[in-house]
């Protein structure tokens, strides 16, 4: 059921981002669904607790969907959000508190203090390998970056997969290193 609630609230503050944003950008379909699989699927083969890593999956980029604060500090501002979107059902402190660390620490791997934190970061990465189209739509668009930037682009790829954490490295290895080969070999 709070996975449900959590999701109502998600999915209404991304039709208003959409409805707000000049290109119509949907955030749900193009990145935090694509989280949400990923996350789960690291969760089932780290032994994470799934039903954090989910809710926290779909609340990572909160901040970004409620256009509060900037790109920067979108982690610390989500945090927050989450905690009161949270905080509105009977959830109890530490699983809340487990939740929030997830939002907060997602930026990368690096942050990560437990499993579930790991895989949301880690997923949040793997799910721009889910939808190449909006790495590049987000790139030429919000970027404004143009067909000289290939450097720019491939760089781009390269920072994400340095951000993994060391197991989903080798993970994802065979997987980078075919996107690498068919977009920029
Ligand atoms: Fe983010
Ligand atoms: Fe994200």
């Amino acid at each position: 059921m709070l996975i449900k609630n959590i999701k109502d609230e998600v999915l209404d503050l991304n039709e208003k981002y959409k409805k707000s944003a000049e290109d119509g950008y949907d955030f749900w379909e193009n990145h935090v669904k694509h989280v949400v699989k990923e996350s789960l699927l690291l969760a089932e083969k780290y032994g994470a607790d799934k039903e954090i890593v989910e809710i926290a999956a779909m609340l990572h980029d909160i901040a970004l969907m409620s256009n509060v604060g900037t790109k920067a500090d979108h982690n610390v501002n989500g945090a927050k959000i989450a905690e009161e979107i949270l905080s509105k059902y009977n959830v109890e402190k530490s699983k809340k508190e487990r939740i929030v660390g997830c939002v907060l620490h997602h930026r990368a791997s690096k942050y990560a203090e437990n499993i579930e934190e790991l895989c949301v970061a880690d997923a949040d990465i793997i799910a721009h390998f889910d939808n190449i189209p909006m790495i590049f739509f987000k790139s030429f668009t919000w970027g404004k970056m143009t067909l000289n930037d290939k450097d720019k682009l491939i760089q781009g790829f390269q920072n994400d997969y340095e951000d993994l954490s060391e197991r989903s490295k080798k993970e994802f290895k065979p997987r980078y290193e075919n996107i690498m080969q068919v977009l920029f070999k």
